[in-house]
């Protein structure tokens, strides 16, 4: 694929995995404001589009087998990889960083004020998190499925409480949108989870969480508001 600076950045990071890590490593949003360009994507990220656009032409990573696949795969497997994968992840992080966060701030809190704040926007994160990965289990994973299988030629779908699909992927990327801006307060208020020279190990494993977090998190994103989401509005259209 080759890039200019009206390349779209979801387009972009759909490309292949290299491509995603340049824009990730650059702090640019490509999951939650994927639709935009690269080049207003770099001046939101104050980065050199230029640059940026010299280091996609260069990159050459070739897509692992496994990565490329979900924008052809069923969507039944897309979902199960993103509960399997994504949503377990953050079941498990969140109870272990919420911890590691509060004894690293009863610890340093006192000289280091701003980890009551991370504390705070993080359990802010979990609960969106938590109840938001729940509404796509119950609902819209197991709709799209239906839809699929349907399209399929087994079975029909009955009209949904929510009308279309495109309800609740509306409601579901709004929520992206909001976790994505908690972890950016985060990333900002941990000076890029850098940590003080005077930390300790919980420290640094706390920050270091944190940065895995947010990073899983884009990815996690990008499955859905890039691929998956995009993929079921076509299906219902199909079938309409
Ligand atoms: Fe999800
Ligand atoms: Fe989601």
């Amino acid at each position: 694929m080759s890039f200019n600076t009206d390349t779209k950045v979801n387009e972009i990071a759909l490309s292949n995995p290299g491509a995603r890590h340049i824009l990730e490593d650059a702090g640019i949003d490509y999951c939650c404001g994927g639709g935009k360009s690269l080049q207003s994507a770099c001046l939101q990220a104050n980065v050199s589009a230029e640059e940026i656009l010299l280091l996609l032409r260069q990159n050459s990573e070739a897509v692992p087998p496994g990565e490329a696949q979900w924008t052809s795969a069923p969507l039944a497997q897309l979902t199960k990889h993103i509960q399997e994968r994504h949503h377990q992840y953050v079941r498990d992080a969140i109870p272990r960083l919420r911890q590691l966060l509060g004894k690293v701030r009863e610890k340093h809190g006192g000289k280091h004020s701003e980890l009551g704040q991370i504390e705070k926007l993080f359990a802010d994160v979990a609960r969106e998190m938590l109840m938001h990965m729940q509404k796509e289990e119950q609902i819209l994973f197991p709709f799209i499925v239906l839809l699929e299988r349907a399209a399929n030629g087994n079975g029909s779908v009955e009209p949904p409480f929510f009308q279309t699909v495109r309800n609740p992927i509306y409601s579901m990327m709004k929520e992206h949108d909001s976790a994505g801006e908690l972890m950016r307060q985060i990333r900002a208020a941990s000076n890029g989870y850098q940590p003080p020279a005077d930390a300790c190990t919980s420290y640094h494993a706390a920050f270091q969480g944190l940065a895995e977090f947010e990073k899983d998190l884009h990815f996690h994103v990008h499955l859905e508001n890039n691929i998956l989401f995009p993929r079921a509005v076509e299906l219902e259209t199909a079938a309409v």
